[in-house]
């Protein structure tokens, strides 16, 4: 009953207020940029409406008095069973950006996941992220030695696992973002991972202070390289010690590619609809998944979580823990730092509620007993 009594919350309860209170104080192409999705955005929908498709059944008498959050993957304990998903250029929200997400999430034991294409560089965010799990997610370079100095830098930064994304060798067709003529990366913003990086400079006749067009214009040479292959993974091994998990998984066949490429991990995700417009909803693909990897890989899971009951639902169909998106980043553009902390409380609250309601005191007891499928 205590979170009756702490008084008006400073920020909205509901995410859908929230994104409104976003959508409020950012100019329009920021907030497009973070809330759209590609093409129809019927993905983006799907992702919704997938978890819509199945009910919790709530279990009584089990001694629910004492919740456990955390779970452990990777070999780690994680204190909750999610971490903050990869997200660009947080400069577009925020001022402090990522350093403001990571210490809110570093002061609740909360793990991140930092993107490449971060406002502030790798080793600043892990500073901040101390010792709460941080993981850092490459977008592939398709220039080798960028690829490999990016590993290096991440590994010496002290980030625990290499999150590998596969489903961004292009840009989308994202409506909003064409209409508004606006793609922040051309402004030479979220680029501090490339602009500090040793190799990508010595590409450059001129540093990127000096000549930022330049810097923009080798930047979108070699963001990715869509040539890629199952067999091109061998490249990251040789270059890394960290585990390492391949984002984007939707299809059974792959995730078995992925277990025989000794990945540590996948996760199953559409990148929030913002990618393949028409693709299957990131829920609807779990299941399969985690049949076909039989238990031979960690399997996570993002796309269309937003609040505890969906976490629940992720995990009762296989995932181990999930990564959340766009919510914290609505609580940044609201009330930077302290409004990403006041998201997160009210999620771990939610979820420490919902977990003992729905009758578990750890997630080691939500499997698909927890679920039946809706109308
Ligand atoms: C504005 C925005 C930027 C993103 N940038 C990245 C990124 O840099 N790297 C990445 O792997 N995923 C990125 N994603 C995808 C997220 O990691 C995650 O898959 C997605 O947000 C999950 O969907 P949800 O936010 O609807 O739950 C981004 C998503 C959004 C909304």
């Amino acid at each position: 009953m205590g979170i009756y009594a702490t008084g008006r919350p400073r920020q909205p309860i509901a995410i859908e207020e929230l994104e409104r209170q976003a959508r409020e104080v950012l100019p329009r192409e920021a907030y497009d940029y973070l809330a759209g999705g590609a093409g129809s955005e019927d993905t983006m929908w799907a992702n919704r409406a997938a978890f819509q498709r199945w009910r919790l059944v709530p279990r009584f008498l089990r001694n629910v008095a004492q919740r456990d959050l955390s779970v452990e993957v990777l070999g780690q304990r994680l204190s909750t069973p999610f971490l903050l998903a990869p997200i660009g250029v947080q400069s577009i929200l925020h001022k402090e950006a990522e350093l403001a997400v990571a210490r809110a999430a570093a002061s609740l034991g909360v793990g991140m996941v930092l993107s490449t294409l971060s406002s502030f560089p790798l080793e600043q965010v892990a500073e901040a992220m101390g010792n709460v799990p941080h993981w850092f997610q490459l977008y592939w370079p398709g220039h080798p030695e960028l690829a490999a100095s990016f590993l290096h830098r991440a590994e010496r930064a002290g980030f625990g696992a290499i999150v590998v994304t596969l489903d961004t060798y292009f840009l989308s067709w994202r409506e909003r973002d064409l209409q508004n003529a606006y793609l922040p990366f051309l402004q030479a913003q979220g680029l501090a991972n490339y602009f500090t990086d040793p190799v990508f400079r010595a590409a450059l006749a001129a540093p990127p202070e000096k000549d930022p067009v330049a810097a923009v214009t080798l930047f979108s040479r070699v963001y990715s390289n869509p040539g890629l292959t199952w067999a091109d993974l061998a490249f990251l091994r040789q270059h890394t010690r960290l585990p390492i998990l391949l984002k984007g998984i939707l299809d059974p066949d792959d995730a078995r590619r992925a277990v025989d490429a000794g990945v540590a991990g996948i996760i199953v995700s559409n990148h929030g609809g913002r990618q393949l417009d028409g693709a299957i909803a990131a829920l609807d693909a779990l299941p399969a998944v985690v049949e076909a990897v039989a238990g031979q890989t960690t399997v996570l899971f993002d796309s269309g979580i937003r609040r505890a009951a969906d976490l629940l639902k992720a995990v009762a169909l296989g995932a181990r823990a999930v990564l959340l998106g766009r919510p914290y980043c609505y609580g940044l553009a609201v009330n930077g730092e302290a409004g990403v902390r006041e998201f997160l409380q009210n999620f771990l609250a939610d979820l420490d509620l919902t977990l003992g309601l729905a009758g578990r005191a750890s997630f080691a007891e939500v499997n698909r007993d927890c679920l039946v499928p809706g109308p």
